[in-house]
């Protein structure tokens, strides 16, 4: 191998550059190539591409977002698309392709690894955490850090007014960012979407915590686990059944895409994007890196898309029990 691209596809997520650094670096140290490929396969299709040496990704660790910029290109799902992609790539004289984002970029990346016998390697990012065969994904934990900031600052204007706050998070079908910061955030109920609890029990919860003497009350509410109903017709639900509670709505949306990425997610970026040139030189062709049991391993496209990932019980039972 001796010309390697590296592109960012989907939803951005905190500490893709630092990903694109750490591939851009390992290049250079095994001595290969790096193009980087503006805005996704769209750039790719285009042959928007860009050298880049050490020095193009200096004081990048740190800043949020992508640089490459990231795209959700709905040519690059036809087949005339990625012909023309590969015929980009060949005529540019690349060997191999980095792709950083979520499961829906790893699905066009295994077609087009296959049609072509392209060699690619993924590298999962996205706020989300939503990707089978890693443990963690790059800027979740960046995200779940801005949710808990943002719940502790509604926490104080909530007391101060004994209102009851509806707080939607993002995580598409996870629950995971919903589950962890309101963990970490000290919510009263969590709703996500892998289980539904009901409205029924909600009303229950929330009467049960009112007769316990709390004054006011976080719920953080998942984008996709809002009980049949969107978040405000939610709030006047319980307004209407239980009238003591005076509830307000914040949606958190798109501040938790952005920010300073956290040390775990430059570190996560950083492994993962060595990983990565690493795969590559091995010989390995469409697999995602991923972080097992924390240790960087290389799983194969076709194992992180067959089945969602199921939610941990035993956290459900802690937010249960200190929620109390
Ligand atoms: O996948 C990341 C994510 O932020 C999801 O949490 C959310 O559902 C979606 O992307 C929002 O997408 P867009 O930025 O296109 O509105």
């Amino acid at each position: 191998i001796q010309k390697i691209a590296v592109l960012t596809s989907g939803g951005d997520a905190p500490g893709m550059n630092a990903a694109i650094r750490a591939v851009v670096r390992a290049c250079v140290y095994n001595e290969i190539q790096c193009v980087g490929v503006y805005r996704g396969f769209a750039g790719l299709i285009e042959g928007d591409f860009k050298e880049l040496d050490a020095r193009s990704v200096k004081n990048l660790i740190n800043r949020g977002g992508t640089f490459l910029k990231s795209a959700r290109s709905k040519e690059f799902i036809t087949p005339e698309g990625r012909q023309q992609a590969w015929e980009m790539l060949k005529q540019d004289n690349i060997d191999a392709l980095v792709v950083i984002g979520g499961d829906g970029s790893f699905v066009g990346a295994s077609i087009f690894a296959s049609e072509f016998g392209f060699p690619i390697v993924g590298i999962p990012a996205t706020i989300d955490n939503d990707i089978n065969g890693t443990d963690y994904t790059i800027g979740y934990d960046t995200a779940l850090n801005t949710v808990v900031d943002a719940v502790d600052k509604i926490r104080d204007t909530a007391n101060s007014h004994n209102r009851l706050f509806l707080v939607e998070v993002m995580g598409r079908d996870a629950g995971d960012i919903a589950l962890n910061a309101g963990i970490g955030a000290g919510a009263e109920e969590i709703l996500i979407p892998e289980q539904n609890m009901g409205l029924e029990r909600l009303l229950e919860s929330l009467d049960r915590s009112k007769k316990s003497g709390k004054s006011s009350s976080i719920v953080v509410v998942s984008e996709r686990g809002q009980l049949g109903k969107n978040i405000f017709e939610l709030a006047s639900y319980i307004e209407t059944n239980l009238p003591e509670y005076e509830v307000r709505v914040t949606v958190l949306g798109h501040i938790q895409r952005g920010g300073v990425p956290s040390c775990y997610d430059r570190v996560l970026a950083s492994r993962l994007g060595v990983g990565a040139v690493d795969s590559l030189l091995r010989g390995e062709n469409s697999v995602m890196m991923g972080i097992v049991h924390n240790k960087v391993k290389s799983v194969p496209f076709s194992d992180i898309t067959l089945d969602f990932r199921t939610i941990d019980e035993e956290l459900i039972r802690v937010a249960d029990i200190i929620s109390i």
